[in-house]
């Protein structure tokens, strides 16, 4: 007990993690653990001080061996006292990769495990002047991290013991500081709480809600340091099982996993950008775009019909708000089935679908992973093709798994099997030919299921009933999707379940760049690392609600620094009667969203005439943005930035929490009206100058926050000193427009920016080399000038010495 009483409350590492048992000292004694009712009221377990936790000295595994290696340094751990989960693995082998200057990976070199199927660097060549040290403890066994430059520790696993059992690996480390960000998808705020805050991942089908596992996985975590440096380090688990990841307030984190290997890395970068760059180039890169999916999409559960659909359409363009992109849900579908349309109420679909290309607009429809199972023999193409292709996940006695989603039965397609692939490319083509369709929506990929496993259950087996289970939802992996135990091509569903978004995206894109030879548009609703490679994603099923409209911010930062930046959330709010005045704030802030698509029955053309000129100017003002906005998915594709980012300038720690404003790249910082029935609003503004977007009125800021006038129709937009911005003429559809400069000078007068421009379509204009990439440069403009200039006159006829010929056509 004298042991127990010297860990300090902030340090206690939770023994007990299982929900839903009440935590006695004799529990808590069989495992050898602490037990320490905490002085609070609170109940044990989640969200509160542990009462069971790690003694000093809890058994854990010894290095016994290490030598050096080409790439680092490799080591054996043994443990001779086996824990109080089944299937200890008693011997591990370690392996150090100092990767580059600024990445180490420290992985399981066995080959006898589940290991992510993702493709990630191989390295050949050690760092030859690393920004870390590594530090390893052999008894007990930890790694200490740290940056060079500062001595800063970034990791140290000595600080809980190590578990790795066959479906329970436990690694604790500290964290240099409580500012953590990452560690998608969770509705939260942007910076995470790291008071006793577990946050569990497994992909799941439920509206955003806080403390809950939602749609996508994502083990990453950035983290500013402490200390004022404005440093910046990030760390991935690549791992796909279900996880609990816990932070408390030591700071420390536990990352609690139930299978797969401990693969990780860590990123030195040692700026936040530059940490998110160094994840990236682990994972992927975010695809390039389509330019239209830029542009304002339209969306709705209910149209019920194709001319209603078309009439939506049609209002829009009466009224001159700016619409690239129509889409349909569901109810397009005859009976709700994948590649059919209704024959009676749809009937027009495909003239609307023309039509809409004749006035240079795209059409984006659903698609959702379960196929019927039930139709006619002989009547249903996709599911008896795909009985025959054998494209669909089992149950382990190899009859095929049946759930159950919006058509009724269906069969689920293995997108981890290549000739699912070419299944699904085959029913895209032949859905294709009756309905020219531009892009993809593919919804419940967690997969979702209405019935827990499958029809007839799950068997009982370690794969269904796991030794731990993590905090997901509904308490059992099966929860509203398929049995744990289910057989992919891959491996058991069990491993590959949050991957499954992933891998149908991957399918979609591929065969919509094979069928258009155009870039692919897909929007995912499940996701996993390397996602932004293949697709977009939407927030889920929010509400139309004032708060749901303010968390929309920090998931769309969120998923841009886990690499995919086409994001946005429901604009207006997806479930529930939206109101005038939210729906308008809602379109101005949608407006900044990389991805931004109304879904509901909320359309601008649906309110009053005022409101509906406020949602229609902040729309034209993002059209006239294109340029710009354009030119930073460029640099999120080549370089792995980020396109809406966090006002988070490392060196002033009072914008570490902030999620109520965001930056377009590093200059337009966007201050959205969050709450009703006001008309101003206040904003942060980071030390320096500031220009008004529309008035060309500066700010010289000390690093304060300002009351800004933010009437109804009005959203304010900030340029920060020196900074130059691609604009055009806004104008109803996605059309290119003479292109103009906007640019606001620093204090001795000068700034930069840059322009990517392409013809927004073509696949790799980069490597082909069919692309313009033009730099601006102002240099000391004369002092009586020290005012933002904004540049009218700056047609693209004017920089013909530098961009090519075929540049004109735009
Ligand atoms: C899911 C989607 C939602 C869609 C609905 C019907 O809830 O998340 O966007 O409208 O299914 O398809």
């Amino acid at each position: 007990a004298g042991a127990c009483g010297v860990v300090p409350e902030a340090w206690r590492f939770d023994c007990y993690p299982e929900r839903g048992v009440v935590v006695t000292r004799e529990l808590c004694e069989a495992r050898n653990c602490c037990f320490i009712p905490a002085s609070s009221s609170s109940a044990p377990g989640r969200n509160g001080v542990p009462w069971c936790f790690y003694p000093p000295g809890f058994p854990s595994y010894s290095l016994v061996s290490v030598k050096a290696t080409e790439l680092g340094q490799t080591g054996t751990l043994v443990k001779t006292v086996k824990t109080y989960y089944p299937k200890d693995i008693l011997t591990l082998h370690l392996e150090l990769l100092y990767e580059t200057d600024h990445r180490l990976r420290i992985t399981d070199p066995s080959e006898s495990r589940f290991e992510v199927p993702i493709a990630v660097p191989k390295t050949t060549e050690k760092a030859s002047s690393p920004a870390y040290s590594v530090e390893l403890s052999n008894e007990p066994f930890g790694i200490i991290v740290k940056r060079t430059s500062t001595g800063a520790v970034l990791l140290n696993t000595t600080v809980a013991p190590l578990f790795y059992c066959d479906q329970f690996l436990q690694l604790s480390s500290s964290l240099s500081s409580q500012y953590i960000y990452g560690l998608g998808e969770h509705r939260s705020s942007f910076l995470h709480d790291i008071h006793w805050n577990t946050l569990t991942m497994w992909a799941r089908d439920v509206p955003p809600t806080e403390l809950t596992n939602l749609y996508g996985a994502h083990p990453f975590y950035l983290a500013m340091e402490e200390g004022g440096t404005g440093t910046a380090h990030g760390f991935f688990l690549l791992n796909s099982n279900a996880m609990d990841v816990a932070l408390q307030p030591g700071p420390a984190i536990t990352w609690r996993t139930i299978g797969g290997i401990l693969d990780f890395y860590v990123f030195l970068g040692p700026d936040p950008a530059s940490v998110i760059g160094q994840y990236l180039e682990v994972v992927g890169y975010p695809t390039m775009p389509v330019y239209w999916a830029l542009g304002y999409h339209l969306c709705r559960w209910g149209y019920g019909s194709s001319n209603a659909t078309w009439d939506v359409v049609k209002n829009m363009r009466n009224y001159g708000i700016p619409q690239d992109v129509q889409w349909n849900d569901i109810d397009y579908m005859d009976r709700s089935l994948d590649f059919t349309f209704d024959p009676a109420a749809f009937s027009t679909l495909p003239d609307m679908v023309k039509d809409l290309h004749s006035h240079g607009q795209r059409y984006v429809m659903m698609l959702d992973p379960g196929i019927s199972s039930v139709q006619p023999e002989g009547g249903y193409w996709p599911y008896d093709e795909g009985l025959r292709r054998g494209v669909f996940i089992n149950h382990t006695d190899g009859s095929t798994l049946i759930g159950k989603v919006w058509p009724g039965l269906t069969a689920f397609p293995d997108f981890s099997d290549d000739v699912t692939h070419e299944w699904w490319y085959d029913n895209l083509k032949r859905f294709h030919d009756k309905v020219p369709f531009d892009g993809l929506w593919i919804d419940m990929n967690e997969p979702s299921s209405f019935v827990d496993g499958s029809t007839v259950g799950c068997p009982d087996t370690e794969l269904e009933n796991p030794p731990y289970t993590p905090g997901i939802l509904g308490g059992l992996l099966r929860a509203k999707t398929l049995c744990a135990s289910a057989v992919q091509k891959t491996s058991s569903h069990y491993n590959m379940h949050s991957l499954y978004g992933l891998l149908e995206a991957k399918a979609s894109a591929c065969a919509l760049k094979r069928m258009l030879g155009k870039r692919a548009f897909v929007i995912s609703r499940s996701t996993f690392p390397s996602q932004g490679q293949y697709s977009g994603h939407w927030l889920g099923d929010n509400r139309s609600h004032w708060k749901d409209m303010y968390t929309s911010i920090a998931g769309m930062l969120t998923f841009n620094l886990l690499g995919v930046p086409l994001v946005g959330a429901d604009v207006c709010g997806f479930s529930e009667q939206t109101e005038e005045e939210l729906c308008v704030r809602w379109t101005q802030l949608g407006a900044f969203y990389p991805f931004t698509r109304n879904h509901n029955p909320q359309d601008p053309p649906a309110f009053s005439p005022l409101a509906r000129s406020a949602m229609k100017q902040s729309l034209l003002l993002r059209y006239s943005l294109f340029p710009l906005l354009y030119t930073l998915f460029h640099r999120a594709h080549t370089h792995g930035h980020t396109v809406a980012r966090p006002l988070l300038f490392p060196k002033d720690v009072r914008t570490y929490g902030i999620d109520r404003q965001f930056l377009w790249g590093k200059s337009l910082i966007v201050t959205p009206v969050l709450d009703p029935g006001v008309d101003f609003v206040v904003g942060y503004f980071p030390q320096g100058l500031w220009y008004d977007y529309y008035t060309g009125d500066s700010i010289r800021s000390k690093g304060e926050e300002l009351r800004l006038k933010a009437p109804l129709e009005h959203i304010n937009l900030h340029l920060r000193e020196g900074a130059v911005i691609p604009t055009q003429v806004n104008r109803q559809t996605i059309d290119r427009q003479p292109l103009h400069l906007v640019s606001s000078l620093s204090e001795d007068g000068s700034a930069g920016g840059e322009l990517f421009w392409d013809d927004g379509e073509t696949i790799d204009t980069l490597e082909t080399d069919q692309y313009a990439h033009i730099v601006f440069t102002v240099v000391k403009v004369r002092s009586d000038h020290y005012r933002p200039v904004r540049s009218h006159s700056v047609h693209c006829g004017e920089v013909t010495t530098v961009v090519k010929e075929w540049f004109y056509r735009y």
